[in-house]
């Protein structure tokens, strides 16, 4: 097999049935060569440093029903919560003084006029505390082109909208049939955001019941074709209120779940040379040095969580979701790793992908 995969590993561009061949790979001596190429090409394309991006979880509240998460629209056991503008703003403000260079404002999908713009004020308020200084990440789901163009003006330039699978075959067995729920409407937002002029992330979940390594794969080369600037991508946990929950028994066990989404990244990072790759929350629930790990395969970017503790655990998305690790202790953390002593933690910087400035 080694011979046959340093071929593939020294390939200029990857086919579809490389990246299974790796994605698939078990032997720890084969995807050690794999992590091997990663980290070598981080680090001739974008160098060995970490960006930081302060998280806040605006708000739990969402019209959607997808069939994975916790805070989906009909599950009532949710208490749901909306901060107000001083509340985002005191993070904001926490980020900016951390030095994190970077803030992203994550919801459950709203539309009204009124969700629009209260996220339009705090964009500007945020701008104006940091005098420009903080970059910031919407992720806010599905809207229409004038609503991403109004944020944009507002002051985001970056967005997240993961199109979590793209096998449409498998995107309906995660979301309900129905017209909130159209993959095609994934497809045409994140079209839509490209055109704005944001810097656009995407991704999947990895390790979800039916996925089978054809399916990554068809991801990994939709992240690709799509020519995306950043991608947050993790393994799936199962979350005991969500319809998913009943094909629990059919999932691959959590550590082979940390395992795959690690040599994921890896492949991606081989795929894309010079993307953003941010790291996963669902990655700690799985380990708790999941992030770390996910550093050393390829990721490149941390979103410490800077939403005030009190709402957190109303933000569960999934089981065992580490709601409880501090932000500056997380960093204190990664800079003490002996694992990460050759990277650099960047502050005050945005840390734009060099793909996106590549782009434009
Ligand atoms: N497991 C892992 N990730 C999840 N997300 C939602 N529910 C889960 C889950 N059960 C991810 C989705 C979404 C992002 C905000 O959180 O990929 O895009
Ligand atoms: Fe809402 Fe996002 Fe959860 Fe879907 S994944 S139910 S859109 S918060």
């Amino acid at each position: 097999m080694q011979n046959n995969l340093n071929d593939i590993l020294n390939k200029p561009q990857l086919s579809k049935e490389d990246v299974v061949t790796l994605i698939s790979l078990r032997k720890s001596d084969d995807k050690a060569l794999v992590f091997e190429k990663a980290a070598e090409i981080r680090k001739e394309t974008i160098g060995n440093k970490i960006y930081l991006r302060g998280l806040v979880e605006y708000s739990n509240i969402c019209r959607k029903n997808c069939f994975y998460c916790g805070i989906r629209a009909s599950n009532t056991n949710v208490d749901r919560y909306e901060l107000n503008e001083e509340e985002v703003l005191m993070c904001a403000q926490h980020a900016y003084d951390h030095g994190y260079g970077s803030f992203v404002l994550q919801s459950g999908e709203r539309i009204s006029k009124n969700f629009v713009k209260k996220i339009g004020d705090i964009l500007k308020a945020i701008k104006k505390l940091s005098d420009g200084k903080l970059g910031i990440t919407l992720s806010c789901g599905e809207q229409t082109k004038e609503t991403y163009q109004y944020w944009y003006n507002c002051g985001a330039h970056r967005y997240l909208l993961r199109f979590e699978s793209s096998d449409s075959d498998l995107y309906y067995t995660i979301h309900p049939q129905d017209k909130l729920h159209q993959f095609g409407n994934r497809m045409l937002a994140l079209k839509h955001l490209k055109e704005v002029g944001y810097q656009v992330g995407s991704g999947m979940m990895i390790g979800l019941p039916g996925q089978n390594f054809i399916n990554l794969a068809d991801d990994l080369m939709l992240l690709q074709k799509l020519d995306i600037d950043m991608v947050g991508m993790g393994p799936y946990i199962e979350h005991a209120e969500t319809p998913l929950y009943q094909f629990k028994k059919n999932l691959i066990p959590k550590s082979d779940r940390l395992e795959l989404a690690l040599l994921t990244i890896a492949v991606l990072r081989i795929l894309m040379k010079d993307i953003n790759i941010a790291t996963a929350t669902a990655l700690d629930s799985l380990s708790s040095d999941g992030r770390e790990k996910a550093i050393k395969a390829g990721a490149n970017i941390l979103m410490p969580n800077l939403t005030p503790v009190s709402y957190r655990e109303n933000y569960f998305l999934y089981d065992n979701k580490p709601y409880l690790t501090e932000a500056d202790e997380l960093i204190e953390k990664l800079n003490n790793s002996p694992e990460l002593a050759d990277f650099d933690i960047c502050l005050n910087d945005w840390g734009d992908s060099k793909h996106f400035q590549k782009r434009v």
